[in-house]
């Protein structure tokens, strides 16, 4: 369980719109969440609450036409504190795919047809850790120079020499000229092998972290040849490959059957614990929070209204909007019982607590000014005005 004093990233006022014909739609009224280190944050909420468009402007990337209208989302890393919101494009190309990257509930949209799975993840590699491994090239290289030079060849010595100097002048500089021009020499464009077999075996590595059987064939296969549970694990590959401190999943078993969602589920968390990673879980489904979540955050209608560790919230949940939610879980002989009415439209969302025009706890203040979230207990932070 992550250090309480340990925050990785803290989103403050967030306020997000979209600007339709229909009127502004008010998808995000000032979100405030905060994600520990190495935890797992759920967010819960019945659909069109806001979780995806909360989980896509943590990355400064709204579904278009919305506009982060207010807000921060601060990354705390390597001691320093960073409003991604704030920072330039080429800094944000860093930090999506690197430091925190994301699965969504299909697969298929996150991969692209044309190319392999292997040399997807091979380009999210070189894309944000091309030093490394242009580094593990070159010292295997001067390795072959010197079994080369032991062996007497020194026109192969000297070829290998010629590939360490376009790794070099690559280290030197990403786009280097002489890089360049040896990719358009039909005997020198060779070079590239090197860092090929290197990127190769990191791959297949990854695969089989993924529990991919067979991951060495899996890397030469287009992804319509894989089926979804294997696609979400290619995936998942691709979003661990640089160790990001956060992981942003958005409902990614939604689209597998029960058995493939529980390995699914069980990879998420084992991967959790060995690369660190916090993971922000969007999810439908009580069933998947009690089983992966340390905390869980509940939305309604664009804003949250209940803040608690899991078995807390599970015990005691607080705020009316959350007990309906844990009603409505089908349970044998009961029946189903669903929560009456609907999520609001957000162009024009009730005035005071969202939650009001369904609430069987209602009252006049409710619809008049909308609760602020106070303390409920250790950890427990609710937005209601008749929570006891
Ligand atoms: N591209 C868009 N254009 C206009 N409105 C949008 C757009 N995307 C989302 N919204 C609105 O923003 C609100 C929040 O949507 P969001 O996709 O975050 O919901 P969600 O909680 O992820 O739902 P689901 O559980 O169905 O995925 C909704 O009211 C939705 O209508
Ligand atoms: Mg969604």
């Amino acid at each position: 369980m992550a250090k309480k004093s340990d925050t990785l990233v803290q989103i403050r006022d967030l306020v997000v719109r979209f600007y339709t014909y229909e009127g502004i739609v008010k998808a995000l009224s000032g979100i405030n969440l905060e994600i520990q280190r190495e935890e797992t944050l759920g967010i819960v909420g019945e659909t069109g609450c806001g979780k995806s468009v909360t989980a896509f402007s943590i990355i400064a990337l709204p579904p278009p036409p919305g506009r982060i209208e207010r807000g921060e989302v601060l990354l705390n890393t390597n001691g320093s504190t960073i409003d991604i919101l704030k920072l330039p494009r080429e800094r944000l190309q860093d930090i999506r795919g690197h430091k925190i990257s994301m699965i969504l509930q299909e697969p298929s949209a996150a991969l692209n047809p044309l190319f392999t799975i292997g040399d997807q993840i091979a380009e999210v590699l070189i894309r944000h850790r091309s030093e490394t491994f242009i580094k593990m090239a070159l010292e295997e290289l001067e390795r072959d120079i010197e079994a080369a030079e032991k062996s007497g060849s020194s026109f192969r010595a000297w070829v290998y020499r010629t590939y360490a100097g376009i790794y070099r002048s690559l280290l030197k500089n990403r786009r280097s000229l002489k890089a360049r021009a040896a990719s358009r020499i039909p005997f020198l464009r060779r070079y590239r092998r090197k860092l090929d077999a290197v990127l190769r075996k990191e791959v297949v590595g990854l695969l089989r972290e993924m529990r991919i059987a067979n991951p060495e064939g899996v890397f030469d296969l287009y992804p319509h040849e894989l089926s979804g549970g294997m696609q979400q694990r290619a995936v998942i590959a691709m979003a661990l490959a640089c160790r990001p401190k956060l992981l942003i999943a958005d409902e990614p078993t939604t689209s597998l059957d029960v058995t493939v969602q529980a390995q699914i589920l069980d990879l998420i968390r084992d991967l959790k614990e060995e690369f660190g990673s916090s993971v922000l879980y969007i999810t439908h489904n009580l069933g998947v929070v009690a089983e992966i979540c340390d905390r869980v955050a509940v939305m309604y209608a664009g804003q949250i209204c209940e803040v608690a560790e899991v078995k807390e919230l599970f015990k005691r949940p607080l705020h009316p909007y959350t007990r309906a939610l844990f009603e409505a879980i089908p349970r044998p002989g009961r029946g189903f019982v669903s929560i009456k009415g609907t999520v609001p439209n957000l162009v024009n969302p009730p005035p005071g607590c969202r939650f009001h025009p369904r609430c069987p706890r209602a009252t006049k203040i409710c619809s008049q000014e909308a609760p602020k979230m106070v303390k409920a207990g250790r950890d427990h932070l609710v937005a209601c005005y008749h929570y006891r």
